[in-house]
């Protein structure tokens, strides 16, 4: 698919800081394929169903949601890549603290398919410390998760963490 980015990641759930990577990238993009990691190594909060839900619901009323697909994968993301013959994966990068894991983690996807490449987009300065994992302490603890994710994702976190 030409002119299509895949950004993949577990987005268990979904933050304020993935919301603002996706608006960059459909600027650059005519189709962005959010690419949700299921049944992965890591243990997840949501289902890949709620997590694909919550997305949905979170973009629903964005002008750019015609250009957002949401997809669920399991196995190595570039098999994915290769299946939607789409050769970019955006990745967010917060801080250098980030970059370790994330240069590894693209060239050994670069070097199980050269012809694809990761491309890395910065998210808004006030959003650099949001990460799903920080999200998921303040909501076990009862904080409030208003600047951190959308309201329907704070919603699904009060409740999953008091029932
Ligand atoms: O949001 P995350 O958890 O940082 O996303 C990581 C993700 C899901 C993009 C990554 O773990 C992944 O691509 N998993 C699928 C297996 C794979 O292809 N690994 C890359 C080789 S290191």
């Amino acid at each position: 698919m030409k002119n299509s980015a895949l950004y993949p990641g577990s987005f268990d759930p979904l933050t304020n800081g993935h919301l603002d990577i996706l608006k960059r990238a459909v600027q650059m993009f005519e189709k962005v394929i959010i690419t949700i990691a299921v049944n992965n190594r890591k243990e997840s909060v949501f289902t890949g169903d709620e997590r694909e839900h919550l997305i949905k619901e979170a973009i629903k009323e964005k002008e750019w949601r015609d250009k957002v697909e949401i997809e669920q994968f399991t196995g190595l993301l570039i098999d994915f890549a290769r299946k939607k013959k789409v050769n970019v994966l955006l990745r967010g990068v917060r801080q250098i603290s980030d970059f370790e894991y994330e240069f590894r983690m693209a060239l050994t996807n670069r070097r199980l398919a050269p012809e694809i490449d990761t491309l890395f987009l910065m998210p808004d300065e006030q959003l650099t410390f949001i990460s799903a994992t920080v999200v998921k302490e303040v909501a076990f603890w009862g904080g409030d998760l208003s600047s951190f994710v959308p309201d329907n994702v704070a919603k699904a976190l009060r409740e999953k963490y008091t029932s």
